[in-house]
């Protein structure tokens, strides 16, 4: 659909493609919806995930970031063990692998030559894969046994956003449907959860000008950044600072808290922002008890919760979604104090320096 790659109104692609997210969530529930109301996937590929005794999630970038949360889908739903791989590296830190692996390569474009080339090896070796990708027809996708879609859309801007959120609903309906294959049914119900959640999202896109107020006040001038969090919210913390880096040219980090004490409190200066997550009761407490180790070296934090968890002086609420679906939420802020510092900084949101949308060269 030609409209599908206008602007419209939007200044930036970026902007329109977190919008879109709330739309993107609900569509993949729709694709992925059952006459009886329940969720579907492929049979074969409900097979191959239940027949691998471990699985290889393989991806870059954001999607290497998407592929943290998936394995705690898969992991906690359908009890597979499952290691994440940054393609790169793979070739030559190759792991020993499972009599039975099943590979998952998770690319947007499905056009990332460090991923392709696992994907070779592993074929070579005579193992299956599956793709999870937005683009059919994309190399990633016809070279592996299975591919399931984001149903995303065109994703225009360099960085990554509707397409990361849709890669973490994909995937937790495939870890709910494998799950109910093994004959181990969520607690929660996912199509449900999943709507509450693109809820969430609308609320969340509602509140841009917070979201630039809070752009403004923690990266008009800094140097660097730092994205603290524990669990799942630590991998969304990768991903925000990975937001943040690729269009502010913010030096920005994530960190997992428990590391701090470990080398990175060195860092932190009289007014260095630190942007803490949490969305996790089980270490909700240990999180904050970071935040006030670093405030008390001068950090300047910036405290995004739960609703339920929050505290006083968090800055930023997210409304209650279901705990283990939190990071598709959380992300929303991230990316739009993200978009809102590149822009205020003069930085060329769509076209970021020195990248490309799709990485085609190893
Ligand atoms: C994300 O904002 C990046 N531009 C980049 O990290 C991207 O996610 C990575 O290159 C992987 O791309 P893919 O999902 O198309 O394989």
């Amino acid at each position: 659909d030609a409209s599908d790659i206008e602007k419209g109104t939007y200044p930036h692609y970026m902007l329109k493609e977190i919008d879109e997210q709330p739309l993107v969530t609900r569509k993949i529930i729709a694709k992925y919806r059952n006459e009886n109301g329940g969720l579907t996937v492929d049979e074969d590929i409900v097979n191959a995930v239940n027949a691998a005794d471990r699985i290889y999630i393989i991806a870059a970038g954001t999607s290497y970031h998407a592929g943290l949360i998936g394995k705690q889908f898969i992991e906690n739903w359908v009890k597979i063990p499952v290691e994440v791989h940054i393609a790169s590296e793979f070739s030559y830190n190759m792991p020993l692998l499972s009599a039975n692996p099943l590979f998952i390569f998770i690319s947007q474009s499905g056009e990332t030559a460090d991923s392709r080339s696992v994907l070779v090896q592993i074929k070579e070796l005579g193992h299956k894969a599956l793709t999870v990708t937005n683009v059919p027809g994309s190399t990633l996708s016809r070279e592996a046994d299975y591919t399931m879609l984001l149903h995303a859309g065109p994703e225009i801007a360099v960085a990554s956003t509707k397409a990361y959120t849709a890669q973490l609903a994909v995937l937790s309906i495939l870890a709910a449907v494998a799950a109910e294959g093994k004959g181990r049914s969520l607690e929660f119900d996912l199509t449900k959860e999943l709507g509450i959640v693109a809820n969430a999202m609308e609320v969340l896109c509602d509140q841009k000008e917070e979201m630039e107020e809070i752009a403004k006040e923690y990266f008009a001038t800094t140097r660097n950044a730092f994205f603290i969090g524990r669990s799942v919210d630590y991998y969304v913390g990768l991903e925000g600072a990975l937001k943040l880096k690729e269009i502010s040219y913010i030096q920005a980090e994530g960190f997992a808290g428990g590391e701090l004490k470990h080398g990175t409190i060195a860092l932190i200066e009289n007014g260095t922002p630190i942007i803490a997550l949490s969305t996790q009761e089980h270490v909700n407490l240990s999180i904050r008890g970071n935040v006030k180790e670093v405030v008390a070296r001068g950090a300047n934090p910036c405290i995004i919760s739960m609703k339920g968890l929050e505290e006083e002086d968090d800055r930023f609420v997210l409304p209650l979604v279901h705990e283990q679906l939190a990071p598709l939420v959380s992300v929303v802020p991230l990316q739009l104090i993200s978009y809102y510092a590149a822009l205020h900084r003069g930085c060329d949101v769509d076209k970021p320096r020195n990248l490309a949308k799709s990485v085609t060269v190893e």
